[in-house]
């Protein structure tokens, strides 16, 4: 069949496996055999009564079967949808101030250190062993405004086998902290450098996103030309929008030629189905039936919604109305850089928007938000052709959880095995010590094995 592979298999797992699908948000694949190629993607999925016959056809020794404990199982790896890993460096401080404030404050003079490549260097270098040790394979990077240090992210990634979305940051107005912008001719050419500059690289899990900050901090010329970049080039996008009631006042004013907040993205060519928008709390329903429209999606980032008090985006609300959306840390308005938290951030927004309406709010259970973490996510980041699932032909992007890690955060005082539990408390109680192993397109890339060449600081 056009399937099978052509280059032969690498590994071969037997165990239990829960992923989602499209119609289903928690599928359980019971004592099952997923064979990996050696170009990382899963071949096969057979049940384990069918191993002769599998070994046979796929031409694979049983002796080389990897075979899970009874408390283990594989999910697919985490994506995280919003992440800006040059904030990493303030994580779980800074928290007492309103978004607009807060950009002023604390982030625009962190963000300006990453013009020295040695600290972005350090900082990324933790940012990427960190998330990738908590689940996170894939993540939408936000870096900062020098294509320099942006790049290094690239690298660093590559290195330690994280499959990265990274963002040179552009935003050429910014009158509240003026030292941290870029002109317009520079913004423009140093997109157009960092584009090149990663692509040239050929890294084979990195891509370059096109990052206007967010409308407050672009002007019309630069949106326009970096919607035609991204257009010419069919590259990603990403930015921020209506996480505030603030801020959308502030784009009302500041463009008030514009239907709509959403309106000023879609105008410049900035909503496409590549595109993710960070937040979204406070979109209308029109705007919503803009983004169902071009195929956009919303980053979710309910630690920083909440941290910054900037609002509790109805999830429900959204997938009613068949938009995309996947799940974000935002670090470091979110404080925490593990997707685990922002699987438990969304289940705590759920709830809250049920205690406020208990008549009629439908919460989201964690079968649902455990395929927004997965599935949802690359959905979002339109790479769901590519992983997402255990789904043949797709890559082998997954975690190995073992809930019964000796030293590890859940006591197994009921020894209980059934996998819809065992997965439902990692969600809510695990940590990476239960995370075991990592495999990023087919991969072991957790525990860490090779000294990535770029070296680094501890
Ligand atoms: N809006 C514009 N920039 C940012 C940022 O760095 N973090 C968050 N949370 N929102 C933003
Ligand atoms: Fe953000």
């Amino acid at each position: 069949s056009s399937n099978e592979s052509t280059v032969g298999i690498a590994n071969v797992y037997r165990g239990t496996f829960v992923h989602s699908t499209d119609d289903t948000p928690l599928e359980i694949l019971e004592d099952t055999l997923v064979g990996v190629d050696a170009d990382g993607k899963i071949a096969f999925i057979g049940s384990w009564q069918e191993v002769d016959s599998l070994s046979r056809k796929w031409g694979f020794v049983a002796s080389t079967i990897t075979h899970l404990g009874q408390h283990e199982f594989f999910m697919p790896g985490l994506v995280d949808t919003h992440i800006h890993a040059s904030q990493y460096g303030f994580a779980g401080t800074a928290l007492d101030m309103p978004l607009l404030e807060w950009l002023n404050t604390y982030t625009f003079p962190e963000e300006e250190r990453y013009k020295d490549p040695a600290f972005a260097r350090n900082v990324y270098t933790h940012v990427v062993k960190r998330t990738l040790r908590n689940g996170t394979t894939t993540a939408c990077y936000f870096a900062t405004i020098h294509t320099d240090a942006s790049l290094l992210l690239c690298e660093i990634a590559n290195d330690f086998g994280q499959r990265a979305l990274v963002g040179k940051v552009c935003m050429d107005r910014n009158n509240s902290y003026p030292n941290y912008k870029e002109s317009l001719d520079e913004s423009q050419k140093e997109t157009i450098r960092f584009i090149d500059e990663l692509l040239k690289k050929k890294y084979p899990l990195v891509k370059p996103v096109v990052t206007p900050r967010f409308a407050l901090s672009c002007s019309t010329v630069l949106l326009d030309h970096l919607g035609k970049i991204a257009q010419d080039n069919h590259l990603h996008i990403q930015s921020h929008i209506s996480e505030t009631k603030e801020e959308v006042e502030r784009v009302k004013d500041l463009f008030p030629t514009y239907d709509s907040y959403t309106d000023v993205y879609n105008k410049h060519k900035l909503l496409t189905d590549k595109t993710v928008m960070a937040h979204g709390c406070h979109l209308t329903d029109e705007e919503l039936k803009l983004f169902r429209e071009t195929g956009a999606s919303i980053a979710h980032c309910p630690n920083s919604n909440i941290s910054l008090c900037s609002g509790m985006l109805d999830v429900r609300r959204v997938l009613n109305q068949h938009v995309k959306l996947g799940l974000g840390t935002d670090v470091a308005g979110g404080y925490s850089p593990s997707m685990l938290d922002a699987v438990r951030k969304t289940m705590d927004t759920t709830k809250a928007l049920k205690i406020q309406d208990p008549e009629n709010y439908q919460t989201l259970t964690f079968e649902e938000v455990f395929q927004l973490a997965t599935l949802g996510g690359s959905q979002a980041l339109s790479l769901d052709r590519q992983i997402g699932n255990f789904e043949v032909g797709k890559d082998f992007d997954a975690l190995r959880v073992n809930t019964a890690k000796e030293g590890g955060p859940i006591d197994l005082i009921i020894l209980c095995k059934e996998p819809k539990v065992l997965l439902e408390k990692f969600l809510n109680l695990g940590d990476d010590r239960n995370i075991v192993e990592v495999y990023v397109a087919g991969k072991r890339v957790v525990p860490f094995v090779e000294k990535p060449v770029g070296g680094f600081s501890v």
